[in-house]
This record gives C-alpha cells, sequence and structure tokens, in this order.
C-alpha cells in the first residue's frame, strides 16, 4: 500500500494547523484522517503524519498509542465496544459484554470466527446517565444498551448497512437510527 494524503486530506490537515499556535495540536485530527483513510494506523502511516505535519515521528506516535480510539493493528471492521466503568459496569455492561462473546463467539483476543467483529470493553464514554453505554467503530453511540439492541446492530451490520453516525439525543432510547 502507498502511504500518500491527497491534495485534499492535506488540505484539510493544514486547515487543523492553522487552529492552533502549535502544530502538534493538530496531530489528533490528523491521525484521525490517517485512520478513516487506511483503516489502521500502521508505522507508515504515523510517519506520514509525521511528515505532513512536519513534527518528530516519536511525537505522533505517542499520540497514537495513547488513545484508544487509534488502532495500532489492522482489525476487522465492525469494532463493537461496551463501557464497564463503574456505572455503566452497575447497570449490565458486564452482562452485556457476555452476550456479545457468546453471540459472536469470539477468541481471546475479542475477535468473531468470521472476521467481521472485534468487541473489547471501554472505560467510561461520558453518558453514564444513559448506562449501560456501547460505542460502534469509534462512533456511534447506543444508549441503553440491550442484547437485542445488539443483536440488532450486528444483524444490520452482517447485512452490510451503513449505520449512521449522526449525533443522537442523549437520551434516545429508541433503537437504532
Ligand atoms: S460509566 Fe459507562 S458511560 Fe460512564
Amino acid at each position: 500500500m502507498e502511504y500518500t494524503f491527497t491534495q485534499a486530506e492535506v488540505q484539510e490537515i493544514q486547515k487543523h494547523v492553522a487552529k492552533y499556535p502549535d502544530r502538534h495540536s493538530a496531530i489528533m485530527p490528523a491521525l484521525w484522517i490517517a485512520q478513516e483513510k487506511f483503516g489502521w494506523l500502521s508505522a507508515d502511516a504515523i510517519k506520514l503524519v509525521a511528515d505532513t505535519l512536519d513534527v518528530p515521528y516519536a511525537r505522533v506516535y505517542g499520540v497514537a498509542t495513547f488513545y484508544t480510539m487509534y488502532l495500532k493493528q489492522d482489525c476487522p471492521p465492525n469494532l463493537i465496544e461496551v463501557c464497564t466503568c463503574f456505572t455503566c459496569g452497575e447497570c449490565g455492561g458486564k452482562e452485556r459484554m457476555a452476550f456479545l462473546k457468546d453471540y459472536l463467539q469470539t477468541n481471546e483476543k475479542g475477535r468473531s470466527a468470521d472476521g467481521q467483529f472485534w468487541i473489547r470493553e471501554a472505560e467510561c464514554l461520558g453518558a453514564c446517565d444513559t448506562a449501560p453505554v456501547g460505542q460502534i467503530s469509534n462512533r456511534r453511540f447506543v444508549h441503553n444498551l440491550t442484547d437485542e439492541k445488539l443483536r440488532e446492530t450486528i444483524e444490520r451490520l452482517r447485512r452490510g448497512e451503513v449505520l449512521s453516525f449522526e449525533a443522537i439525543p442523549l437520551n434516545d432510547q429508541t433503537p437504532l437510527g
């Protein structure tokens, strides 16, 4: 794979650079653009971000490896995270994780046998009032998570549906939209 940004992507990154007094502040959005493009952040992708921003590789690597939303290995296309932190853990988060493991027959690394899904526990997602909370592919929140909502999400993704990642009201109790 060739690791380059298009002119439009470089311009997008430069817009982020222009927002801040220090270009290091644009590392996070630039990493996000790279992850969206390449699917995950290999050493080559991280180097591309560093070169594009003209900042040291080690600084970009440090950011990429600190935050869990940045993927440092090639992963199945659909990530399902369930918060099992304090509130969610008490409100069913751990049971939802158990359901996912069973429903997807995941291995010890949280990968499903069909290679389409992976699951992991998340720390507090900042929506404790609608616990338990899940997050799909680093974006879509699912509030008041139930096994039924998880099953619906998985089956829709299996059918190739593209879930809306638009912001939804925090107290939304409806199934996925
Ligand atoms: S504890 Fe789960 S969102 Fe805060």
